[in-house]
C-alpha cells in the first residue's frame, strides 16, 4: 500500500515536471508579438501591411497579394502618409489603434529601403 502511494506520487510528479517543461516550450515558440506603438517600422510593415502587399503563406499554399506590390514605387512620402491613414482605392485607412502615430515614421524609414517612398 506504502509503496503504491509513493508510486502514485512519483508518477504526479514527473507529470507534473512534463506540463511544466512543455508549457514552457510552448511559451518560447509564441513570443508575445509586440504591442502597437512599440514597433520597429519593420514589424509595423510586417503586422500591419505585408499582410496585403507581399504574398502569403498560409499552411503551404501561398496567395497572391490584394494589394500591389510597393517596391520602388517611389511615392511621395507626403502622399505615403495621406494613403496610410486614409486609404488609396480600395484600401481602406489604416486607424491609429492599428498603427500608432509614433510608428509611421519608422514604417516610412523602413519603406524607404525598398524604394516605396521617395
Ligand atoms: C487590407 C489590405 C491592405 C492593407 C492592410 C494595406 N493595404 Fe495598401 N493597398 C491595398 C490595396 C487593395 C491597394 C490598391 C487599391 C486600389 O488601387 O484601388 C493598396 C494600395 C496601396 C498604395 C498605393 C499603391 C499604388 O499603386 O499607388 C500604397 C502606397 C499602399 N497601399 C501602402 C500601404 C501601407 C504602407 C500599408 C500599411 C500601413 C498598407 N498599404 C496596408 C490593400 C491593403
Amino acid at each position: 500500500m506504502q509503496q503504491t502511494n509513493a508510486r502514485r506520487a512519483l508518477a504526479l510528479v514527473g507529470a507534473l515536471v512534463g506540463a511544466l517543461i512543455v508549457s514552457n516550450a510552448g511559451a518560447q515558440a509564441t513570443a508575445p508579438a509586440p504591442r502597437v506603438g512599440s514597433r520597429t517600422g519593420q514589424q509595423a510593415w510586417s503586422a500591419v501591411c505585408a499582410n496585403c502587399h507581399m504574398p502569403r503563406t498560409v499552411g503551404g499554399r501561398t496567395r497572391a497579394p490584394v494589394g500591389p506590390q510597393l517596391q520602388n514605387k517611389r511615392t511621395p512620402e507626403a502622399e505615403m502618409r495621406n494613403i496610410i491613414r486614409n486609404g488609396h482605392g480600395t484600401m481602406r485607412g489604416i486607424p491609429a489603434a492599428r498603427l500608432a502615430d509614433a510608428e509611421i515614421a519608422p514604417l516610412i524609414t523602413y519603406l524607404r529601403t525598398f524604394n516605396a517612398v521617395r
